[in-house]
């Protein structure tokens, strides 16, 4: 994708002007941004998923048994139909996760690398269904599905917002409106980290949140910190061969300090262990515990499902990045670091950057003595299967 061609679905703006303008900084309204995407999950699938052990879902009762009332799922059908008319939201987080389909509209995306993306949340709300005025911590794409929901977007907040007591959500106190818009099937809202909204459902409504994370420098620190007193062990210790004489032993002066400060800094300053300590984690699934599930083939299966047409898919679950140090790239998936041969990086390469390729865009590599074998690999530990062509 060109950084500077106009997107539809960011009202003509290309990803260039988009980043400048509006990402982390202010929302941004586009119309009929998705029309096709609107009809793509029914109220009844999402519920069906909500009944899964291995999704995570939660119900939100304005006018539960208490004010704001959060349920974790699953759920049952049973407690489905126990709920009132109004005025509840259901919302399953990650179902990029369990639909490969939905996970491509996240290539919509692609101008922000995979490591800051979080995951596809759903909900589905009846009348008066919301969550509450609040504020996330991380930038979301809200694409409304089927109904109308209206949204308010207010004030910048933090953790000094005050917030409602006697619920466990985080829902603030006072929403400043500024922004009032009645959203229907398809319409797209941009809310950058930190701005107060509060979406209500007017009508039976599905909405999509395509959303973002940004690790928190405190749990990089630790990461780094780990891999530099690994490389430092306990044998470096302070120097201070350029002493000078004090009138002052009872101070710990700016100079000693300043001279602390450099020698802990340069333990830190070291690119390679930033990366080996950055890199894994970066790529740590969103759900810890998650295994992919692989399937077994030999090279000449791999050869004829391309030639029947299968598309090769990335596990929308599993969590892929490379970096590319000194010209040699290293690849990481799911916190580990994947080894592949040196004559095939290219290929390695298109796979991490493609959600989905097809054969065609395969190109020679399926003839290539060492992709499809390293491929095999890969399909067997499930971070990469085939999926047929409807
Ligand atoms: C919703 O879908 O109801 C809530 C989405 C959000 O406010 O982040
Ligand atoms: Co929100």
């Amino acid at each position: 994708m060109d950084a500077n061609t106009p997107l539809a679905y960011l009202g003509g703006l290309s990803a260039t002007e988009f980043l400048r303008d509006y990402w982390q900084k202010k929302p941004l309204l586009v119309r009929n941004a998705f029309p096709e995407l609107a009809y793509r999950l029914s109220p009844e699938d999402l519920m069906e998923l909500a009944q899964e052990e291995s999704a995570e879902s939660r119900l939100i009762l304005e006018k539960g048994k208490t004010p704001w009332e959060l349920r974790k799922g699953p759920f049952t059908p049973k407690q489905f139909k126990a709920l009132p008319k109004t005025h509840w939201t259901l919302l399953v987080q990650a179902v990029d996760h369990y639909l490969p389909e939905l996970s491509d509209y996240l290539d919509h995306f692609s101008f922000i690398p995979n490591w800051r993306i979080d995951d596809i949340m759903i909900s589905f709300a009846p009348e008066g269904g919301s969550v509450g005025p609040h504020y996330d911590q991380y930038d979301v794409f809200l694409i409304q599905g089927i109904g109308n929901r209206r949204w308010q977007l207010g004030q910048h907040c933090d953790e000094t917002t005050p917030r409602v007591q006697g619920t466990p959500l985080r829902i603030i106190e006072n929403i400043e409106v500024g922004f009032d818009e009645v959203l229907g099937p398809g319409d797209l809202l941009y809310v950058p980290p930190g701005l107060s909204h509060y979406g209500v459902a007017q009508n039976d409504c599905t909405t999509y949140s395509v959303g973002f994370r940004a690790p928190a420098l405190a749990h990089l620190l630790e990461r780094v910190v780990d891999v530099a007193l690994e490389n430092a062990g306990s044998t470096q210790l302070f120097a201070d061969t350029a002493r000078e004489a004090t009138q002052h032993p009872g101070e710990l002066t700016d100079k000693d300090l300043e001279a602390l400060r450099q020698q802990l800094m340069s333990l830190l300053d070291n690119r390679e262990a930033l990366r080996a300590a950055v890199a894994p984690f970066l790529s740590e699934a969103k759900y810890e515990d998650y295994e992919p599930q692989g399937e077994e083939f030999d090279v000449e299966e791999v050869r004829e499902a391309f030639t029947a047409g299968a598309l090769l898919r990335r596990d929308p679950a599993s969590r892929c990045l490379y970096t590319v140090q000194d010209d040699s790239p290293a690849l990481f998936i799911n916190g580990q670091e994947v080894d592949f041969p040196a004559g095939i990086t290219d290929f390695v390469l298109l796979l991490a950057n493609h959600r989905q390729l097809a054969a065609a865009e395969l190109k020679d590599w399926l003839e290539h003595g060492e992709a499809l074998p390293w491929l095999v690999e890969q399909l067997a530990v499930g971070y990469w299967f085939l999926d047929s062509i409807e």
